[in-house]
């Protein structure tokens, strides 16, 4: 087994231990791609949403948010091409009587000569040391560019497949490429075919009246249809944004990684509105933005990359993924898209009502373009989490794990620890509780040793434990101590939540 995934697994079973993340409905065995929050993990996630909000929408005025409803009239998703093209090809292997994602399927043999690639790359980094240069190495070792050339290959065919919708020859490639089903080992497969990745329901109680409703696949088109309400109630000048956090809902086939992939997630996403011409100066700007917000958490830049779309939606002029590097893997965390004016057309045409901006600087009217920034709130917090999950090694010999979260998003700032619970410390802490659980999310625990207590804090990522020792009783002063460093200094009771602030505000 990979180590990386036995590193995912032990953050799997982490978040549960811990009270992050439950399996949902667990006592009735559970549901695929359907998971809880726990008393951990709402709160990490509610720190990232404010993160989120505050950087969207506080610090920039001409940013407003909304909390537009889950349910929304069905000729929206008609509108927005859902009802037609939201998509994932199919495949179905005759022995084992799985389904597969055909995409997933070609990715993952791809990701196999990938592999290829790599190994050779750092065999070849092992052997040659210091002067190794790997992108010499890349551009002319034979068997890197013999299997850079199948890559190429695969995907131009499987991308012109299914930009003519040739389904049957998505298939062929599924068979000439070899690919067996990793249950049953055949290549029995069925024909390729589309399904529709939303959730449908019946709104109303009488049967024959119902109308067919979908629970949004993105909280993007609640923004589109509100765009001229936010604009005139606000008095908005282009450029604006609108900006939303809620829930999404997708009928994934492939469910795995954990929350990576959901049936039911959350995103936050921000339309920035502008005018027709200027919006890849624009996509520009909302790069540069999005990687900005992302490193201001103090995750190092080597975890980020963006990847540049080949393959435009019909609907976009430029396109990228803001990926990370999860346990599994750079995967895609964030979107950012130059969707055009096609959804705002879109909507004026289907419901006949007109959606344009009046500009008074041009003295005319026109339909806006949008950039839009996308980012899965579960799958912030699955980077998030990944990255603060460590094992140490201590000078003592000991080991500890401990969530290195930026403690901005740490579900719980101070823990506030009596150092035994007897001689008037537990009442003395309590009353410091009292008074700095105002401030900030607090913990008490006064049940077993110090140091086990500690551990505890450091396993769910509090920044700062708080301890009341004799010394308290007589001089007023606690000890703090940081997680990361577990350096410990006095500071006075009345100093405690001005200094625990700006330690949080410097990150
Ligand atoms: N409005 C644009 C849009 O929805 P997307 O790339 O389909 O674009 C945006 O989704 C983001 O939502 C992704 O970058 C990802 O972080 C998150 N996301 C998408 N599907 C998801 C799923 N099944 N589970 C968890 N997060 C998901």
């Amino acid at each position: 087994m990979a180590n990386n995934e036995e590193v995912f697994k032990k953050i799997i079973s982490h978040a549960k231990e811990y009270g992050f993340i439950f399996p949902s409905s667990e006592i009735y065995d559970g549901m695929a791609a359907v998971y809880d929050y726990g008393q951990n993990g709402v709160e990490l996630k509610n720190n990232i949403k404010a993160y989120w909000w505050k950087s969207m929408v506080q610090y920039h005025e001409n940013i407003a948010g909304i909390d537009s409803a889950i349910f929304m009239h069905p000729t929206i998703w008609k509108a927005s091409g859902h009802v037609d093209a939201f998509n994932d090809p199919l495949i179905d292997n005759k022995d084992s009587k799985k389904r597969y994602r055909a995409d997933v399927l070609i990715e993952d043999h791809v990701a196999k000569i990938q592999d290829k690639i790599n190994k050779e790359v750092d065999k070849a980094a092992a052997r040659f040391g210091d002067a190794f240069n790997e992108q010499e190495f890349r551009s002319t070792n034979q068997r890197v560019l013999d299997n850079q050339a199948k890559i190429d290959a695969i995907n131009k065919r499987f991308y012109k497949s299914l930009e003519k919708e040739d389904l049957a020859d998505v298939k062929l490639l599924i068979e000439e490429l070899g690919i067996v089903c990793p249950i049953s080992g055949t290549r029995n497969w069925t024909d390729v075919r589309q399904f529709n990745l939303m959730f449908s329901t019946q709104m109303g109680s009488v049967s024959e009246d119902t109308n067919q409703i979908f629970l949004r696949p993105e909280t993007a088109q609640g923004i589109f249809v509100n765009f001229l309400n936010v604009q005139k109630s606000g008095r908005m000048k282009i450029p604006f944004g609108i900006a939303q956090i809620g829930k999404a809902f997708r009928n994934e086939i492939v469910a795995r990684q954990f929350i990576f992939r959901m049936r039911e997630f959350e995103q936050m996403e921000m339309q920035y509105f502008v005018r027709p011409g200027e919006e890849l100066k624009w996509f520009e700007y909302w790069k540069q933005e999005r990687i900005n917000w992302h490193l201001s958490l103090g995750i190092p830049q080597s975890k980020y990359h963006f990847h540049d779309h080949e393959k435009l939606a019909h609907y976009a002029n430029a396109a990228t993924d803001i990926e990370f590097e999860f346990p599994f893997g750079f995967k895609e965390l964030e979107g950012i898209h130059s969707r055009t004016d096609f959804d705002l057309s879109a909507h004026q045409k289907h419901s006949g009502k007109k959606l344009q901006y009046f500009d008074p600087e041009l003295n005319e009217s026109y339909v806006p373009y949008v950039i839009e920034t996308s980012i899965g709130l579960d799958r912030t917090f699955l980077a998030v989490l990944s990255y603060a999950f460590k094992e140490e090694k201590l000078e003592d010999g000991s080991e500890r794990v401990v969530l290195n979260i930026p403690p901005v998003l740490a579900p719980v700032k101070i823990a506030v620890l009596p150092l035994v619970a007897k001689d008037g410390m537990p009442e003395k802490a309590r009353e410091i509780m009292d008074v700095i659980k105002h401030d900030f999310m607090c913990r008490y625990e006064e049940k077993d040793s110090i140091g086990r207590r500690y551990r505890r804090q450091d396993a769910i990522g509090t920044p700062y434990c708080i301890t009341i020792d004799t010394q308290t009783l007589e001089d007023n002063t606690v000890t703090i101590r940081e997680r990361d460093t577990m350096k410990q200094d006095r500071i006075s009771i009345e100093k405690i939540s001005e200094i625990v602030g700006k330690r949080i505000k410097n990150l």
